[in-house]
C-alpha cells in the first residue's frame, strides 16, 4: 500500500515493488488518470495493482481504502506512507490553514494510515512501514517551518513506532530525501533550484527512483533487523 503514488516518488516506489513482484495499492487524492496508467504499467509486469482514492488526513477515507485494499488484494504487509504537500512561506506571513493542512497530511495522514494497518501486521507477525521524511525534518528550511515541522514529527513517530511493533515482528523505518526532483520540487524557481543545488556535495540533484531503491531495500528481508532508522537519501546534502 503506498499512498500518494499516482506520481513522483510514490510511483516510482510502486513501480520498483512491483517489480519484485509486489501487488499494490495505489493511493492518490485527485489526479485519478495518473494512478489508473500507474496500475496499467504495475499490471503490464504481472502484479496485481489497484487504485484507491483517500485524502489520507481523512479519518473515515483512510478506513474505507483499507476496507477496499483488503478486499481486493489481501491484508497490507507493506505500507509506505508517502503522501506529502508543501505551503511554503515564512511564519509571519503564513496562514493558519496552510499550517494545519500540512501537518494533517504528512504528519496525521502517516498516523492514520498506519493504525489501520498494524492489527493485520500483527496478525500477520510481520510487516513493514516506510514513512517519508525530509532532509529539512532534520535541519530546518527557512519558508518551511510547517513543512519541516511536519517532517520532524514523522521521525518521531517512526522512532516511537518502531519501539511499539518491534517485538511483533514489524519494522517502522523513514527515508529522508534531500533534493529530489518531482513536481513537487519543479515548482521552485531556477534561483532556488541553484542554491539548493550549492548545497549538494554530490552536486547532483536525486531522481525518485533513487528513493525507491532504498524503500525497496527497508520493505526487503535484507533489512530485518533495522527498525527505527532514518535513512537519508541525499547526495551528502544532510551531512
Ligand atoms: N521531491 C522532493 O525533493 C522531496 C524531498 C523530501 C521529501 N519528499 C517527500 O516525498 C513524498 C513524495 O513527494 P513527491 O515529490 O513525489 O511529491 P509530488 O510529486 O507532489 O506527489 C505527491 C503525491 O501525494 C499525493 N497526495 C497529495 N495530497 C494527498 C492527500 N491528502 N491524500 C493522499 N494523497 C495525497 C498526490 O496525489 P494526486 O496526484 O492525486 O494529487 C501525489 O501522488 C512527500 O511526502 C514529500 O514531502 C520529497
Amino acid at each position: 500500500m503506498i499512498t500518494g503514488a499516482s506520481r513522483g516518488i510514490g510511483r516510482s516506489i510502486a513501480l520498483r515493488m512491483a517489480e519484485h513482484g509486489a501487488n499494490i495499492a495505489v493511493n492518490y487524492a485527485s489526479n485519478k488518470e495518473a494512478a489508473i496508467e500507474v496500475v496499467r504499467e504495475i499490471e503490464s509486469m504481472g502484479a496485481k495493482a489497484i487504485a484507491v482514492k483517500a485524502d489520507v488526513s481523512d479519518e473515515t477515507q483512510v478506513s474505507e481504502m483499507m476496507e477496499i485494499v483488503k478486499e481486493k488484494l489481501g491484508p497490507v504487509h507493506i505500507l509506505v506512507n508517502n503522501a506529502g504537500i508543501t505551503r511554503d512561506g515564512l511564519l509571519l506571513r503564513m496562514k493558519t490553514e496552510d499550517w494545519r493542512k500540512v501537518l494533517d497530511i504528512n504528519l496525521t495522514g502517516s498516523y492514520l494510515c498506519s493504525k489501520s494497518v498494524i492489527r493485520d501486521m500483527m496478525k500477520a507477525k510481520g510487516g513493514r512501514i516506510i514513512n517519508m521524511s525530509s532532509v529539512v525534518g532534520l535541519s530546518g528550511n527557512a519558508g518551511q517551518c510547517n513543512y519541516s515541522a511536519s517532517k520532524a514529527g514523522v521521525v518521531g513517530f517512526t522512532k516511537s513506532l518502531a519501539k511499539e511493533l518491534a517485538g511483533k515482528g514489524i519494522t517502522v523505518n523513514a527515508i529522508a530525501p534531500g533534493f529530489i526532483e518531482t513536481e513537487m520540487t519543479d515548482a521552485l524557481s531556477e534561483k532556488v533550484k541553484a542554491q539548493i543545488l550549492g548545497e549538494i556535495p554530490m552536486n547532483c540533484l536525486g531522481s525518485s527512483e533513487d528513493i525507491a531503491e532504498a524503500a525497496l531495500f527497508l520493505a526487503s528481508e535484507s533489512s530485518r533487523y533495522i527498525t527505527g532508522q532514518v535513512l537519508q537519501v541525499d547526495g551528502g546534502m544532510g551531512i
